[in-house]
């Protein structure tokens, strides 16, 4: 099946592929900019530029191998060679107008460096400029496999990585900057209740408010969490601010701004108690017309050993600020447990930025009162939790052999609305497209409109999405795995079918039947012949020429041999159609329908039955 998509997605001419070097292209960073029209792509020892309309082009490379010494210390430390001890490019960040700042694993030894970029894709200058080569301890992970978060912004880096080979101590760290030396911070180690065992997933600067001053850095991640009765791993959202540069008797060169809660994804069991998914795998942040105000897409897996589930839930900011307003969580001591902080609160309110707008007294946080930054010391943690834009997921998978791993978001107009399209690559080095719809009623549907099989090595072994990223100027979707780099595009209407009603039972917003064809929707070009019903998929009320027992029923025959074992596949042009299978006797006028439970594409006669 899977490899029957993939050879469909290639005929079908929507997917560009990049195979890089026969040991694997290892696709970790993707840095996409759609202004200059180019791809940088952060590989195995390798950072590759990319034409971003089309990947099969011939791209120039950087090659930027791990040192010798350090390849032949990572294998004497027991890691394998061609999948750890290499220089895994995941760091890629646009730094200034001509330059790129980039790190690699290093083959567990981190290294930055600059990449400069200038003049013609073809032949202008693309090169690792040797005499920036710097440690990347603290701005890159070790481990190549081990999730990372990091943003450039106004030239300085923030990392939330852990800063040793055993990837055990994560912090949260800012470095780099316009001038050298300045204002290197990070999170406190000496209290375990600030970050525990954390894995960072994502990091974003995002404005407040309008005083520049209250610009801040937003942070997901996973960490270990006391706050049940057992260890247990839990989501978080955390914040600093930008203007953030230390304390000035305790907590020096460390945030003194730093909060975080809980972000909450589940749904009412059968038995009254929430399934929670609980394990954050990826964040992806949908713009809106108000930047202060984007709307968080969050991936979740189960942690739970006997139920395997993933989540999408959504969050708004305000909910997000909401929860940093309200009060705090307080520990009275290590046999205690969080409760809501109901004593006196120190001012300024802690986590709050220093701005000479507010208070003329303090311009710095080195001007908090001692009290305030004892007060944050103590309760980085906020009481209340985040909780999902409409109370529950907006999509979830539970009881399937993969997890989803990544996300992406597109907003789609179509004739009837606006609809948001997710793009969610999982660990089986899938994609799947889905929409969820909501109705006048306020229920919400999940309707996955495509589950594209990208990358597929051989017919059993899979191999996870490491990379996504969306173009929505150029409908594109670039899909990175170990094997290479994939180029799809947003639809494949045509694959629909030949008829309107099955175009219009699809319910794909990016898709309408123009009269003729079932065609990208091009709101712009508004014409009355469209086709299109994404609320209802409901072909009756838009296709005159619909009839549903004449058009939609197509009928295959497939042969099977008696007492042989026999494969017989009938895979559906969109994912709502439904397949049903009927066994006949050849020569007997009755046929009987057989149930396929667990493929229903796929139906295998069994040496023992006569067909
Ligand atoms: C960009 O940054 C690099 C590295 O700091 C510097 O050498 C270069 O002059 C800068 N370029 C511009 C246009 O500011
Ligand atoms: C909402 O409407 C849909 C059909 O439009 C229906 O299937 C669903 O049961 C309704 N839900 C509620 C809670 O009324
Ligand atoms: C098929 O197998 C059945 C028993 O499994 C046997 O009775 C029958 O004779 C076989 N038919 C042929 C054509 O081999
Ligand atoms: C069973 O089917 C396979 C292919 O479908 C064929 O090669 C083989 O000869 C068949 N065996 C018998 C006993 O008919």
């Amino acid at each position: 099946k899977n490899l029957f998509l993939f050879l469909q997605l290639l005929q079908a001419g929507s997917t560009y592929l990049f195979l890089g070097p026969a040991d694997g292209l290892h696709s970790h960073s993707i840095l996409l900019d759609e202004e200059r029209g180019r791809l940088l792509l952060g590989a195995k020892d390798h950072i590759y530029l990319l034409d971003p309309e089309n990947l099969a082009k011939a791209p120039r490379k950087i090659h930027w191998p791990a040192l010798r010494d350090r390849e032949e210390t990572c294998k004497l430390a027991g890691k394998r060679a061609n999948l750890e001890c290499a220089n895994f490019v995941r760091v890629l960040h646009n730094y200034n107008r001509t330059h790129v700042y980039a790190c690699g694993t290093g083959a567990f030894h981190p290294t930055c460096a600059f990449i400069e970029i200038t003049g013609d894709k073809e032949d202008g200058v693309f090169q690792l400029l040797p005499n920036t080569v710097e440690s990347g301890r603290l701005k890159c992970p070790f481990d190549p496999l081990q999730p990372f978060a990091s943003v450039l912004s106004d030239q300085y880096l923030y990392v939330g990585t852990s800063s040793d080979f055993l990837g055990k101590d994560a912090t949260f760290t800012r470095s780099l900057g316009p001038l050298p030396d300045q204002h290197y911070i990070r999170t406190d180690i000496s209290e375990d209740h600030w970050i525990n065992e954390a894995r960072f997933i994502s990091a974003h600067s995002i404005a407040d408010t309008y005083n520049p001053d209250d610009d801040k850095i937003y942070f997901f991640f996973r960490e270990a969490s006391w706050e049940g009765n057992d260890k247990s791993i839990l989501s978080r959202v955390a914040r600093v601010c930008k203007n953030d540069v230390g304390g000035l008797r305790s907590l020096t060169s460390k945030w003194t701004t730093f909060l975080k809660a809980r972000l909450v994804c589940s749904i009412p069991g059968p038995d009254g108690v929430d399934t929670h998914f609980d394990e954050l795998q990826d964040i992806f942040l949908l713009h809106t017309r108000d930047d202060k105000n984007p709307i968080v897409y969050a991936v979740f897996s189960t942690s739970s050993s006997i139920f395997r589930g993933s989540a999408v839930c959504v969050y708004s900011m305000a909910d997000i600020r909401a929860v940093f307003n309200g009060p705090y969580s307080h520990k009275e001591g290590p046999d205690h447990r969080w409760v809501e902080y109901e004593g006196r609160i120190p001012y300024p309110r802690p986590g709050m930025c220093p701005s000479k707008t507010y208070d003329p007294r303090i311009k710095t946080t080195k001007d908090f009162p001692d009290e305030v930054i004892s007060f944050i010391r103590l309760h980085p943690l906020m009481h209340r939790s985040v909780y999902p834009l409409t109370g529950r997921p907006v999509f979830t998978r539970v009881r399937v052999d993969y997890s989803l791993t990544n996300i992406v978001v597109d907003r789609v107009l179509a004739d009837d609305g606006q609809y948001e399209v997710m793009f969610l690559g999982t660990d089986a080095g899938s994609v799947l497209k889905v929409v969820s719809i909501t109705q006048e009623n306020w229920s919400t549907e999940e309707v996955i409109l495509e589950e594209l099989q990208v990358f597929q090595v051989r017919l059993t072994a899979s191999s996870p999405i490491l990379t996504l990223e969306l173009s929505s100027k150029k409908q594109q979707l670039y899909v990175g795995s170990r094997e290479g780099l994939a180029q799809v595009s947003l639809s494949r209407c045509h694959l629909y079918g030949q008829a309107c009603a099955e175009c219009c039972l699809a319910r794909d917003p990016y898709c309408a039947w123009d009269g003729h064809s079932c065609s990208r929707y091009v709101p712009a070009s508004k014409r009355r012949s469209r086709r299109q019903d994404i609320k209802n998929g409901d072909p009756a009320i838009q296709c005159w020429d619909y009839d549903d027992n004449i058009r939609l029923l197509e009928e295959k025959v497939l042969f099977g041999v008696q007492n042989n074992s026999t494969f017989l596949e009938c895979i559906p042009k969109s994912q709502q159609a439904k397949i049903r299978w009927y066994k006949q006797n050849l020569g007997s006028e009755h046929r009987e329908e057989v149930s396929v439970p667990s493929h229903p594409y796929f139906y295998t006669i069994k040496p023992s039955t006569h067909v």
